[in-house]
């Protein structure tokens, strides 16, 4: 296959045939590209790690296109058919129970007794799941702690062409889908914000949604720095200081790029990650900062912040490396 096709039924049968033999392809949905392979091919699911360099502590999420495949691999209870037949196809993925024997190949899990299912709305993920007619996995398609990619040209800057894209343009959601743990007992627990609101779980349930407890490992990805530009990030600026660019929203004075100049969240979230993208060549470039302007903490405004808060936080740098490998070092002796 070519690096980028357009989602023609030629193409989208060509992808299925290439996943089929294990090979890997990265296809658009509603929330961001993903790096797609055959969730029931340990080869396929390895050569994802790799690619990615994604540490297999980390599982991945299942892409089914609907409730009844999603059964195969998870326990699928009320309160999971009830948020499914809410929210799929769309930007929701579900932690749940696996099922006994579900065909999915056991690096994808991480160890875990539960699986991560969801069931897109683009149509060309949904047009690639109903060729190939085998859940996929299919984590953002960027290495690991970069910014997510949000259109074909994004996924192409990661993988250069040792990956086919399926271009169906640019997402309309623009962050990850919201991840919300039922597998645990203890009611629905929202592990990564997204644009389903816990609220809107919360109603279809009738039960709030809590944040996970500070002594679980939510989701394991979501690690701390993440969504990472290589410039560095400051959050909350009011105005760009000496060699800095400026993020805005909601029309920023001296704004660089702004993510809604009209305020509108839904455009914010959308712009997020190809702005980021944008404004990085620009920073590291000129030898400066990524400044951004406060963004509203609600609505769409959480998932937003949090995507801002991991692409801030600090990162682990060779002086922390170098002291991990001492300490281990240390601790082996030698
Ligand atoms: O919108 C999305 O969900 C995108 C598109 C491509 O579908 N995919 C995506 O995948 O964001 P990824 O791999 O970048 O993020 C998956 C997240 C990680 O934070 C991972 O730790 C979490 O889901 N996850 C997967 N399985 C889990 C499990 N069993 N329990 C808790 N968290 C899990
Ligand atoms: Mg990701």
């Amino acid at each position: 296959m070519s690096p980028v096709l357009f989602p023609t039924d030629r193409a989208i049968d060509e992808a299925a045939a290439h996943l089929r033999e294990g090979r890997l392809v990265a296809l658009p949905t509603e929330t961001v590209y993903g790096l797609a392979g055959d969730a029931t091919n340990g080869e396929a699911v390895a050569a994802i790690y790799a690619l990615k360099r994604r540490p297999s502590f980390n599982p991945l999420i299942v892409h089914v296109p609907g409730i009844i495949q999603a059964r195969q691999v998870a326990a699928v209870g009320d309160a999971a058919a009830a948020l499914a037949a809410a929210f799929w196809p769309g930007p929701l993925t579900l932690v749940l129970p696996l099922a006994r024997g579900a065909p999915v190949a056991a690096l994808a899990l991480a160890g875990l007794d539960t699986v991560a299912v969801r069931a897109p709305a683009h149509p060309t993920a949904r047009a690639v799941l109903d060729a190939l007619d085998r859940p996929l996995v299919a984590p953002s398609a960027n290495r690991s702690g970069r910014i997510s990619p949000t259109t074909a040209a994004h996924v192409e800057e990661e993988f250069g062409d040792a990956i086919p894209v399926l271009d169906g343009g640019a997402c309309a959601v623009g962050v990850e889908s919201t991840i919300i743990g039922l597998a645990s007992g203890a009611g629905p627990v929202l592990l990564r914000p997204g644009a389903i609101a816990p609220e809107a779980v919360a109603e279809v349930l009738g039960k709030a949604v809590t944040a996970p407890s500070r002594s679980v490992v939510a989701a394991p990805g979501m690690l701390t720095s993440h969504y990472a530009p290589a410039a560095k990030v400051r959050l909350r600026a009011s105005g760009p200081r000496e060699g800095e660019v400026l993020l805005g929203f909601g029309g920023t004075p001296g704004a660089t790029l702004d993510l809604s100049p009209s305020g509108d969240l839904h455009e914010a979230a959308a712009n997020l990650f190809s702005f980021l993208r944008r404004l990085d060549a620009e920073a590291i470039a000129a030898g400066g900062r990524i400044a951004v302007a406060p963004v509203p903490d609600t609505g769409l405004g959480v998932a937003i912040n949090d995507r801002l808060r991991r692409a801030a936080a600090p990162r682990p740098g060779p002086r922390t490396l170098f002291g991990m490998r001492r300490r281990n070092r240390r601790r082996r002796g030698d």
